[in-house]
């Protein structure tokens, strides 16, 4: 096994580095604070070529491997996960999803604009009443020969108002179930589109999370994303994908909030001495190292699965399932590494804390991965 990383993967991983310290980091408590992400920023990170990374050159791509994406992913969300979960829907749910299934057409027309930046997309599958069960669409599509008309609710959508391009999975059948389901792509100035209230968050404060209202929203039969009925199939293609970009988003809470805490004990004094000089301090430090090294070699195994065109189901499912719960055990332990100083906002670690959370619950909560797991075994 060769666990090397190539000249080039380590060139990208630099380049997130560097821009996650100089352009992330200075603002990212006061957009935390504030609930807001400021728009050049999606620009910049397009110039960089972070925003299509495994999307074919001739779309304006990068034409990466999934080991750049998520050695990105990491780096990014070290410092700021909201960023990085706009990088991650836009990559692997909305470029990937049309990179891999969408038309000639499609791809010509939407994504080298959502490669680079100038525009950007979002994926609509959540529901009020269908987050889990991603079968139980309420929204309607209702063929109208040459467009649908679509109408209904979606909700907790990242990038929520500030995207262009929406993917939107919807029922056009109830009687077939999740063959009867198919993805749209919609673009924002449709007339009946409507961005519903920002959702008021615990973390990923300043990515942008909205409810969407289709009003009789008409999408022409071109924008039907594959043969009908293959909706469901697409949403679970592309979020088994997106699974991996996640889990090392937790990753990247995990190891931002042990750098932060490794640093810490080395200058903080007690009873005489740095505070990592003491064992209490010491094994919890090796107990974070130990569980974020092996999240990162469940989330390299995973994106090296997809690179090598292996079924990545199960090593993606895996992968978050411990990638998030490290973040959750890595960010509370990074807290009570600071004491006090942990429990304020300028040393970052509690809003680590508060965001690490969110890699339980998006893109498949913990459960809903022990589901896809359990599953996978059972079946050999
Ligand atoms: N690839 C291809 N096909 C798949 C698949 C996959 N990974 N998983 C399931 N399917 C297919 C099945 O083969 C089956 O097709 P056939 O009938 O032709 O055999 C069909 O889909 C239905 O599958 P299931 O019977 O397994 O469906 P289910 O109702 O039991 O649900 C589930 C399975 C795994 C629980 C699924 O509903 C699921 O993943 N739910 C979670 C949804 C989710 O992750 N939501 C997150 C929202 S997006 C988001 O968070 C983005 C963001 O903003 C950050």
């Amino acid at each position: 096994m060769d666990f090397k990383l190539t000249e080039e993967h380590i060139m990208i991983r630099d380049a997130a580095r560097d821009f996650a310290k100089t352009e992330l980091l200075p603002g990212v408590i006061e957009r935390d604070e504030k609930q807001e992400f400021p728009k050049e920023l999606i620009k910049k990170m397009g110039d960089l070529g972070f925003l299509g990374m495994m999307t074919s050159p001739e779309y304006g791509g990068g034409g990466m491997d999934t080991i750049s994406y998520i050695l990105v992913m990491e780096e990014l969300s070290k410092i700021d996960a909201s960023a990085s979960v706009m990088v991650s829907v836009n990559n692997s749910l909305v470029c990937w999803g049309l990179d891999t299934f969408g038309t000639e057409e499609q791809k010509k027309k939407y994504l080298s604009k959502l490669t680079t930046g100038e525009k950007l997309g979002a994926f609509c599958l959540s529901e009020p009443e269908a987050g889990s069960d991603a079968t139980s669409q309420r929204t309607t599509a209702i063929d109208k020969g040459d467009h649908y008309i679509l109408n209904g609710t979606k909700n907790w959508i990242t990038n929520g108002s500030s995207a262009d391009y929406y993917l939107v999975i919807a029922q056009t059948d109830k009687e077939k179930k999740h063959k009867g389901i198919n993805a749209f792509i919609v673009e924002k100035e449709w007339d009946g589109f409507e961005i519903g209230p920002k959702e008021q968050k615990l973390g990923i404060r300043g990515s942008d999370t909205h409810s969407l209202n289709f009003n009789d929203v008409k999408v022409p039969k071109e924008n039907r994303i594959g043969e009908d009925g293959f909706g469901f199939k697409f949403a679970m293609k592309t979020l088994s994908g997106g699974r991996i970009g996640i889990a090392a988003q937790a990753l990247g809470i995990a190891s931002g909030a042990y750098e932060l805490a490794l640093d810490y004990s080395k200058q903080r004094k007690a009873f005489g001495t740095e505070i990592c000089n003491h064992q209490a301090i010491a094994f919890k430090l090796a107990d974070m190292h130990t569980q974020i090294e092996a999240a990162r070699h469940m989330v390299m195994k995973a994106a090296w699965d997809k690179d090598q065109g292996l079924n990545y189901d199960l090593s993606g499912a895996m992968a978050k399932l411990h990638a998030s719960q490290t973040a959750m055990d890595v960010t509370v332990e990074a807290v009570q590494v600071h004491g006090g100083n942990g429990y304020v906002k300028e040393y970052h670690v509690e809003r680590l804390m508060r965001d690490a959370k969110i890699t339980q619950i998006y893109e498949g909560t913990s459960e809903i991965q022990k589901i896809v797991i359990s599953r996978s075994i059972l079946k050999d």
